[in-house]
């Protein structure tokens, strides 16, 4: 297939392009490059794509795509909850402007990168499968939710939306982040000896490494049409439904030396949710998540260590938060984070 990869620069991009070409796909991306040098190790080697803002595309990338893969988003609550307006500008009414624009060229699959989030306020007494309803709590979530409400609208003989509920990330990537859990907690770690969980420790927050998703997101490509056809399907492995002080237990047991301080400074979280992923099994037989924390706290440390993430870069460059405020303070992005022209500021990243 001719599959249009949307940010493919960014975290789960860097991972998924080269999954999606060894599936023996034509990718091509498109992206601002709002992290395009935010690099931890080997800079990746990109597919050829679109420099151009989301808000901005024209109809001229889906022509003769037979697949849209759609990451490009502002990728998490914290980020949603600074420019709530932008989160629906961009995750929202960008988003469906491009499904609409694919539709109309004749592109047959858009597979969205949704969240688990959009069961937000859950809680652990059931497995939550996709059925469930949608309690999202912050305007990230909220932002899928509205996505997969109105592409579902779209969805016809000649389309199909499926709605990829990814859990929680983890692992290395070129580009990476070190804002989700694991990320976090593995380079605190490992540059300050401590793993510090700032809520009590007791939300559920199910976790699936970055290869798994790619390879979910290949699974569903090639899949039969009715199979996954205007679906919801939950990413992950019922194996890493875990709260936040075992993820950091698990660190505790990766980092030598590392100390766990539960603080609850941050006060109660209500994102808590315990997920079922046994609908994506059915509908593509032989997928499985394989990657367990414990093996992701391992990789990352590893990777860290090898590629040496140090505190100068840990926030700044690996915080997606603290890097669009760098980049505003330094004319490199606008304050709807479109990119301007001229000098950066920042040094680029340095392959090794
Ligand atoms: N990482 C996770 O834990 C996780 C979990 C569930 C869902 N998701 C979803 O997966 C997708 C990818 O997440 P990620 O972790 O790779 O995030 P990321 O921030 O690393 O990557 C997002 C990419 O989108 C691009 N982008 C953002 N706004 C854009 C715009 N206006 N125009 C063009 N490009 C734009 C960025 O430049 C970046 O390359 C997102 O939709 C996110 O919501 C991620």
């Amino acid at each position: 297939m001719r599959v249009l990869l949307t940010g493919h620069q960014g975290y789960l991009g860097s991972v998924m392009a080269p999954v999606l070409t060894a599936a023996g796909h034509e990718v091509v991306g498109l992206d601002s490059g709002l992290f395009a040098d935010c690099v931890l190790g080997p800079v990746p080697v990109d597919p050829r794509g679109h420099a151009v803002d989301l808000r901005d595309v024209s109809a001229e990338p889906l022509s003769g795509m037979d697949a849209v893969v759609h990451l490009a988003a502002l990728s998490n609550d914290p980020l949603g909850s600074l420019a709530p307006e932008l989160t629906y500008d961009i995750n929202h009414h960008a988003s469906v402007r491009l499904a609409r624009m694919a539709r109309d060229a004749g592109v047959k699959r858009f597979l969205y990168a949704s969240t688990c989030s959009v069961y937000g306020a859950s809680g652990a007494d059931d497995l939550v499968d996709e059925a469930a309803p949608l309690r999202p709590v912050t305007p990230y979530a909220e932002s899928k939710v509205r996505v997969e409400e109105d592409l579902m609208e779209l969805a016809d003989d000649d389309f199909t939306p499926v709605f990829m509920r990814n859990a929680t990330a983890f692992g290395y990537s070129p580009r990476l982040r070190a804002d989700i859990v694991l990320n976090n907690l593995v380079a605190h770690a490992y540059l300050t000896g401590d793993v510090r969980v700032l809520s009590d420790g007791t939300p559920w927050r199910p976790l699936v490494h970055a290869e798994d998703i790619a390879k979910a997101f290949a699974e569903v490509l090639a899949a039969p049409r009715e199979a996954v056809h205007a679906k919801a399907f939950n990413i992950g492995t019922e194996e890493n439904n875990v709260t936040v002080a075992e993820i950091a237990e698990r660190v505790v047991a990766t980092v030598p030396g590392a100390k766990l301080l539960i603080t609850g400074e941050a006060g109660p979280d209500p994102r808590s949710y315990r997920v079922d992923f046994s609908a994506l099994r059915s509908a593509v037989p032989g997928y499985q998540a394989t990657w367990t924390v414990g093996a992701g706290a391992a990789e990352l440390l590893d990777a860290y260590q090898r590629y040496g993430m140090t505190e100068d870069d840990f926030q700044p460059r690996f915080t997606r938060l603290t890097r669009l405020a760098r980049r505003r303070e330094d004319g490199s992005i606008d304050a709807e984070l479109r990119p301007q022209k001229g000098p950066r500021a920042e040094p680029e990243a340095v392959p090794l």
